[in-house]
């Protein structure tokens, strides 16, 4: 297939990294071509695939019903459709893999329907190495956006239906808020709530800051009113999302915290609030008090560490040592008893040493995590670690990942057994993925529980009495009440 590419925008990764302290534009949705394309999208089917953090799930439910508002339907039959958006993750490179492999399947199919959309977004294309490779390796892909561009979407599809030319829109920009964008969600007793977008911490490793734009926040009211209106729907579950909740506030004039913006949802009374992900950096002993003051916020908190040793977090630009880190777990384990602990890792920084991994591993015997996270280190291009000279083997890393691995798995067993006996509530997801008399939900402190039952029980919450331990997961039985 031949094609013209039109380059509305190229991403630029000396632009993405810029930060500047002015206010965030809140912005709301405008596309000139909104009419257009519901005439051209009036019954049409798109099926939408993602891969990546939770940013990218509530990306997708964004994508879904601006898909939705103009007249396309989903559907999960791809061998009939108009429109296929494959939505990406750049943090580690198996995640990029995977897309290439499913770019890859697409290609019959594309063939076959040469009227079709197919486009890739996300955080892979505001790569421009990734990007020119991805227009160069597969020509059927007529439309690329960045993260930056879903609320542009319908003046891209249509230009790319209309056209017939590859369009490519990802301009690398620190970014802006978008409120009253409409919205499918996946789950409706389960919701995410994005409180702040982007990220300005730059750990060396990371490619998250360079695709996702600035720490901005969303505006206090405009996040405790969706909160409310979740409420209203019935909703069981909110999940305050940002790469780091912590700096929720911080770019903003309004004068409210992370720990004000908990404490007013607890206030509205949605049965369980989660958030995610925290930066030990910024977490306050104010925060911590909120979570301890009230019983709807979730006693677990997502800490990522990285990495137990104080040279190895110096090269990561992670702005905490391991002393500080331990000083705040003792804090939050002092004020919230039973408090959850979890954490994501990395193993096989650049020419990280054994006796600096073991430093790692005794970190994870004084906290003793409740579930973790591990990952072998990715170079990311256009990363300050990237280019680092590493000289630790691939093989040394994966021996240590299973090492870490092996040590984790004794504390969060032996946390999974202190359940059996108890009656935990537990919110049901779903029919059990490998037995369909059993049903799979999560308990406050996010252990996945399976117990006997049936779709009538999905979206509530239910006390189960706890029978069987495993590592990763609970055995249990519907208590009668
Ligand atoms: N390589 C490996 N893991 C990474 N993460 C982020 N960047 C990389 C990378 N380049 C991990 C971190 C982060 C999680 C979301 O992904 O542990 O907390
Ligand atoms: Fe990446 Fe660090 Fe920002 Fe997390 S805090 S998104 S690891 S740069």
């Amino acid at each position: 297939m031949i094609m013209k590419t039109k380059i509305l925008h190229y991403p630029d990764l000396q632009k993405a990294k810029l930060r500047d302290s002015k206010s965030s534009n809140i912005l709301s949705i405008k596309n000139e071509h909104f009419d257009d394309l519901k005439k051209l999208a009036n019954g049409k089917k798109f099926y939408i695939k993602t891969y990546g953090c939770q940013a990218n799930v509530r990306d997708e439910e964004t994508i879904k019903g601006m898909l939705t508002q103009v007249g396309y339907e989903e559907t999960n039959d791809i061998k009939n459709v108009d429109l296929i958006i494959i939505n990406t993750c750049a943090v580690r490179e198996n995640a990029e893999d995977k897309v290439y492999g499913e770019i890859g399947n697409l290609k019959k199919i594309r063939k076959e329907n040469p009227d079709m959309v197919l486009a890739i977004c996300g955080c892979m294309v505001e790569q421009p190495e990734i990007l020119d490779f991805l227009i160069k390796t597969f020509p059927e892909v007529n439309l690329y956006f960045g993260t930056h561009e879903i609320s542009y979407l319908y003046d891209l599809i249509y230009l790319a239906l209309t056209t017939r030319e590859r369009i490519v829109n990802i301009e690398s920009k620190q970014g802006d808020v978008f409120e009253g964008l409409p919205s499918k969600r996946n789950n409706n007793y389960k919701a995410f709530v994005n409180i702040i977008y982007g990220c300005n911490k730059f750990c060396t490793y990371c490619i998250v800051p360079y695709t996702r734009g600035k720490e901005r926040s969303r505006r206090f009211n405009d996040i405790l009113d969706e909160v409310r209106e979740l409420k209203k729907q019935g909703y069981k579950e909110i999940t305050f999302l940002g790469q780091n909740v912590n700096a929720y506030g911080k770019d903003l004039n309004e004068n409210h915290d992370f720990a004000d913006l908990l404490e007013e949802a607890a206030k509205m009374g949605i049965p369980r609030i989660r958030f995610t992900t925290s930066h030990p950096w910024d977490f306050s002993s104010k925060m911590i008090d909120v979570i301890a003051k009230y019983d709807n916020i979730m006693k677990c908190i997502h800490l990522p560490v990285q990495s137990g040793n104080n040279q190895i977090l110096k090269l990561m630009g992670r702005r905490y040592d391991r002393e500080h880190y331990l000083n705040l777990v003792k804090e939050m384990r002092a004020k919230i008893p039973g408090l959850a602990l979890s954490t994501d890792i990395i193993v096989g920084f650049p020419n990280e040493t054994e006796e600096e991994f073991n430093d790692t591993l005794t970190l994870v015997d004084e906290v003793k995590y409740e579930s973790a996270f591990t990952f072998i280190y990715s170079p990311r291009r256009g990363t300050p670690a990237a280019k680092m000279e590493d000289n630790i083997s691939y093989k040394t890393k994966s021996e240590r990942f299973q090492k870490l691995v092996d040590r984790l798995e004794i504390y969060i067993s032996k946390d999974a057994e202190t359940y059996v006996g108890t009656i935990q509530n537990v919110l049901v997801d779903c029919i059990s993925k490998t037995d369909n008399k059993m049903v799979s939900g999560y308990t406050e402190k996010n252990k996945l529980v399976h117990f006997p039952g049936d779709e009538t029980f999905i979206g509530q919450i239910v006390k189960v009495k706890i029978t069987e331990s495993h590592t990763y997961s609970l055995i249990g039985e519907i208590v009668h009440e």
